[in-house]
C-alpha cells in the first residue's frame, strides 16, 4: 500500500479526505530552503511553513550541522546527570526574552508549553481561574484545549478544566471586567494565529499589561506562533514594550530542524521547583538534539537580522497583494499582517478552500486558520526573497483567476 493510504486507513482518513479535495493526496519526499518535492517529483514553493514553525526553512545548514554534531555525540539526556545544551539554551533564552524572564520550563510541542505556563500559573498565585479571548489558539491538550473556546474542538473533549472565561480579542476592557479574585492568568497571543491573523488594536497589550499588573493577575504571553522574529520583531510583544510573566515559545524555536518548546517565567514563579522539583516534568523536553537545535535556531536569527528581514519582506508581501484584492472585492475581504504572519480573509470559507487547492496546484502550500478558516495565512520562512514572493503572488493571482471561472454562474 502507498504511504498515503496508509496514512488514511491508519492515522486519519478524514485528513486524507480534506487533502484529496485540495489535490495535496500526494507524498513529500524532501526539503531545501522555501521548497518542498514530492515523491513523483513536484516542487513546492512552501508559504505554510508548518503553520510558522520554518522560520529559518527547510534544514538550515547551521541548524542541520549542530544537530548532527551533538547526534554524533549524545542525543538523548539521561536525565540524572545535566545536559548542557539545555543548560546554555535555558541561559540563552533567559537573555533574549523580555524583562526579567529567567526560569525555563522545556517541552516538545506549543501545547505542552501552555499546559506547563497554566500550571505554573496555579501554582504560584494559587488561584484557579483563567481568562482567554475569543479566536485564541493555545493547543489540544486538555488544558491547552481550555483556553482555546472553539466549540468544535471543545465540545467532544468536556469536561474541560474549569474555570476559563472568554473575552474578545484586543479589549483590554473586557479582561477587566473578567477578573475575579480568582483569576491566575490572562493568556493571550500578541497576533492571533489560528483565529485568522489578527492584529489586536494599537496599546492593547500594554493596556492588558496595565490592567493585569495593578489587579495581581499573570499575563502569559502564547508567543509559539508569533515568536523569534516571525512578526518583524523578535517577540510579538516587543511591538508595545511588554513584559510578560510568563512567555510561550516553539514552532520556530527548533530551527525547522527539531520539536522543542520552552516556558520562560519570572524566577519567582517557578520558585515551586525549590520544594517540588518533580512537581512538572518530560521525559523528551529540552533533550540535547533539540536543545542543540534551539541554540543554533537562535544564533542564525540573530546572526542574519531575520526580524528585520520578516518586517522587509511581509510589507512587500502586503503591498504585493494589495493589487490582487482591489481585482477580486467579491472574493478578498480583507489583507492583513505583521512581519510573514499574513492573512487573506475570504468572502466565505469555501471560496478560501478553492483558492488553497488551485495554489496547490500551482505549486504553491498554504491553509486555512485552525480556528478561522475563511482565512488563508501566507506565513513563510524568513529567509524568503522577493522572487519568491512575486512567484506565490502571480500563482495566487492565477488561482483567483481560476477560482472565479469555476464559481462562474454559481455565485
Ligand atoms: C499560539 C499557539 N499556541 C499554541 C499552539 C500549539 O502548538 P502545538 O501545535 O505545537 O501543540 C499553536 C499552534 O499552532 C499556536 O499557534
Amino acid at each position: 500500500m502507498d504511504a498515503f493510504s496508509l496514512f488514511e486507513k491508519h492515522i486519519n482518513p478524514g485528513l486524507a479526505g480534506l487533502l484529496r479535495f485540495t489535490g495535496l493526496d500526494k507524498v513529500e519526499s524532501h526539503a531545501q530552503g522555501v521548497y518542498v518535492w514530492d515523491t513523483e517529483g513536484k516542487k513546492y514553493l512552501d508559504f505554510l511553513g508548518l503553520y510558522g514553525t520554518l522560520s529559518l526553512g527547510h534544514r538550515h545548514p547551521k541548524v542541520v550541522e549542530a544537530v548532527r554534531r551533538q547526534l554524533d555525540k549524545m542525543p538523548m539526556s539521561v536525565r540524572i546527570l545535566v545536559s548542557e545544551p539545555g543548560a546554555r539554551l535555558a541561559e540563552k533564552l533567559a537573555e533574549i526574552t523580555p524583562g526579567d524572564l529567567s526560569m525555563v520550563f522545556f517541552g516538545n510541542s506549543g501545547a505542552e508549553a501552555v499546559e506547563a505556563a497554566l500550571k505554573f500559573a496555579r501554582f504560584y498565585t494559587g488561584k484557579v481561574e483563567f481568562i482567554t479571548t475569543e479566536g485564541g489558539y493555545h493547543g489540544k491538550t486538555m488544558g491547552a484545549l481550555s483556553v482555546t473556546p472553539k466549540e468544535q474542538y471543545q465540545q467532544p473533549a468536556r469536561p474541560l478544566v474549569p474555570g476559563v472565561k472568554v473575552v474578545p480579542f484586543g479589549n483590554a476592557g473586557a479582561v477587566l471586567e473578567a477578573i475575579t479574585p480568582e483569576t491566575a492568568a490572562v493568556i493571550v497571543e500578541p497576533i492571533q494565529g489560528e483565529g485568522g491573523i489578527r492584529v489586536p488594536p494599537e496599546g492593547y497589550l500594554k493596556e492588558l499589561r496595565r490592567v493585569t499588573r495593578e489587579r495581581g493577575v499573570l499575563l502569559i504571553a502564547d508567543e509559539v506562533q508569533t515568536g523569534l522574529g516571525r512578526t518583524g520583531k523578535l517577540w510579538g510583544v516587543d511591538w508595545e514594550g511588554v513584559e510578560p510573566d510568563i512567555l510561550t515559545s516553539a514552532k520556530a524555536l527548533g530551527g525547522g530542524v527539531m520539536p522543542i518548546s520552552a516556558t520562560i517565567a519570572r524566577a519567582e514563579i517557578m520558585e515551586i521547583y525549590k520544594r517540588e522539583p518533580l512537581i512538572h516534568s518530560t521525559t523528551f523536553g529540552g533533550n540535547p538534539l533539540a536543545a542543540a537545535a534551539g541554540l543554533a535556531a537562535i544564533e542564525v536569527t540573530l546572526e542574519e537580522n531575520l526580524p528585520a528581514r520578516a518586517l522587509e519582506m511581509g510589507n512587500y508581501l502586503m503591498s504585493s497583494l494589495q493589487s490582487l484584492w482591489k481585482a477580486y472585492p467579491r472574493f478578498i475581504q480583507e489583507v492583513r499582517g505583521r512581519g510573514l504572519m499574513v492573512g487573506l480573509e475570504f468572502a466565505d470559507a469555501d471560496i478560501g478552500a478553492l483558492v488553497v487547492a488551485e495554489l496547490a496546484s500551482r505549486g504553491v502550500l498554504t491553509a486555512f486558520g485552525l480556528n478561522n478558516p475563511k482565512v488563508v495565512r501566507l506565513e513563510p520562512p524568513l529567509i524568503v526573497e522577493p522572487v519568491h514572493i512575486d512567484q506565490c503572488v502571480e500563482a495566487l493571482a492565477g488561482a483567483l483567476k481560476a477560482t472565479e471561472a469555476a464559481l462562474e454562474g454559481v455565485m
